[in-house]
């Protein structure tokens, strides 16, 4: 019997990492500090002045050494797209060099090289939540605008190396979280309470041009490289039908989705203009700002983890856990361990909106469960988990991704995040897990770093080679 599904030929199944949560090696061959290197708690404390030990990043899964272990089980769940970042500052060390690191460029030869001996094709995230930790004491990070200079030399120099190995590119994650996250996100290491709007809206106009900028090199460089943004996804639902509600959620969805709307329209959407009235702003622009910023991107890609609520009356204006950006919590849906709501249906939600506002491919390139997972040993006597949870969660996630296919939306591939455990983002902790592949690695330093296949390491090799006829309606 062959089993229908909706999913394009060719549809790029694979997983996301990126550097930071998962390389360690933070100090090797070369390698300068990121501003990771000092959140040893995510972003729930300011960061360090020095790295200390009890950040587990500094080792991560140790991914720098076993990376050949690691894309061999990609392959064995027969990944067609594999997603990592490249550590900004293990190519220049302090970001503001005139020449690379060739210990670090060699790394990512290495490692491009290994994913292509099993047909694997990397999507490279340029900027991934690592910006070099002395751009950001020395420059305030994307409040200067000298960082366009050096994202410049830096991507520059990623073309020119990877143009025959890449060419899927990102050019800063979740772009958008510079409005929650300055330090993580922006490498601004004003403090959040003290950065004023100005700074901050100038430094995602910084980003903003940055991003055209590497549209345009990297065409010139790469003619047949597909280069998008991309940014953290959120669907918002007004909490009741009064108008008020409504209204609000209007104005959260412009202050998210500009950044798409000028990654794919090439100019400033015209609401912002109220926005920046009200507070104040008035953004700087170089001569060739507004050119630049026509090169629009190929495609968009994005976050989804979870959908929020808004509302226009300030005493039901409590703030969710969800993903970086709050939003008040919806009372129809169930959370995970970590507070995020879960909602399948909003993934369709999503596709179908940035399909019917911006009508280009859209690339899933983050979804999944951070849990708690319990490594046991089955009648075989393999160690594995039984995450039934995770399974439920992703098949739940992709039958929407199937609808949103049947809907007409052009979805170009699906990569859940850490698909092998790695290092949170948010609370820099191991016990939050998302993967297929169980590292043993905990919360207090300790563990094997030994890999072992969960149980939805067979279900998703199945869903690949079904391409999706295996799911459950
Ligand atoms: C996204 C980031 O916000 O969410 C990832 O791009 C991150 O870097 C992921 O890891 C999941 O968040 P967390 O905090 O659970 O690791």
């Amino acid at each position: 019997m062959i089993m229908s599904t909706p999913f394009p030929q060719g549809f790029l199944w694979g997983g996301a990492v990126a550097a930071n949560q998962l390389e360690g090696a933070y100090n090797v061959d070369g390698k300068g500090l990121s501003v990771q290197d000092v959140m040893p708690n995510g972003i729930k404390t300011p960061p360090t002045p020095e790295p200390t030990e009890d950040n587990l990043k500094l080792i991560g899964i140790d991914f720098y050494n076993r990376y050949k272990e690691d894309v061999k089980l990609f392959a064995e769940m027969g990944f067609k797209v594999f997603r990592t970042s490249i550590a900004w500052s293990r190519i220049f060390p302090k970001g503001d060099e005139l020449e690379p690191n060739e210990k670090g460029l060699q790394f990512y030869d290495d490692l491009f090289d290994e994913c292509h001996k099993y047909g694997i094709e990397p999507l490279v995230t340029i900027s991934h939540y690592e910006t070099p930790l002395h751009l950001s004491r020395e420059y305030d990070g994307w409040v200067n605008r000298k960082m366009v200079g050096f994202y410049e030399r830096y991507v520059t120099t990623l073309f020119n190396r990877y143009k025959n190995k890449v060419k899927y590119w990102l050019t800063f994650n979740e772009i958008n979280s510079i409005l929650e996250a300055p330090f993580m996100s922006g490498g601004i290491s004003t403090p959040k309470e003290q950065l004023s709007k100005q700074d901050l809206y100038q430094a995602v106009h910084h980003e903003l041009v940055a991003s055209a900028l590497a549209v345009k090199i990297g065409h010139e460089i790469m003619p047949e490289a597909k280069i998008g943004c991309m940014v953290l996804s959120m669907p918002t639902y007004p909490l009741t039908p009064n108008p008020d509600d409504v209204i609000a959620v209007m104005e959260s969805v412009h202050k998210n989705d500009f950044f798409a709307d000028i990654h794919v329209r090439g100019q400033y959407p015209k609401y912002l203009n109220r926005y920046f009235k009200k507070h104040n702003i008035n953004i700087h622009f170089e001569p060739d700002d507004e050119e630049i910023l026509k090169n629009t991107v190929d495609f968009i890609s994005f976050s989804y983890y979870v959908s929020i609520c808004e509302t226009g009356d300030p005493e039901k204006k409590i703030a969710g856990e969800g993903n970086l950006l709050g939003g008040v919590p919806n009372p129809y849906l169930q959370a995970s361990e970590w507070g995020w709501q879960i909602d399948p249906q909003g993934l369709r939600y999503v596709l179908n909106t940035f399909y019917d506002r911006y009508q280009k491919p859209l690339f899933i390139v983050e979804n999944g469960l951070g849990a708690v997972d319990e490594l046991i040993t089955d009648e075989n006597g393999n160690k594995t988990v039984h995450d039934d949870y995770r399974i439920q969660y992703l098949n739940d996630h992709l039958v929407q991704v199937g609808e949103a296919i049947e809907d007409g939306v052009e979805v170009m591939g699906f990569t859940p995040w850490g698909c092998i455990d790695l290092v949170s983002a948010s609370t820099a902790e191991m016990k939050k897990r998302y993967g297929f592949i169980y590292v043993d690695r905990n919360n207090d330093g300790t563990g094997t770093l030994e890999r072992y296949r969960k149980k939805s390491f067979n279900w998703y090799k199945e869903v690949i080679a079904t391409n999706g006829a295996s799911l459950k309606k």
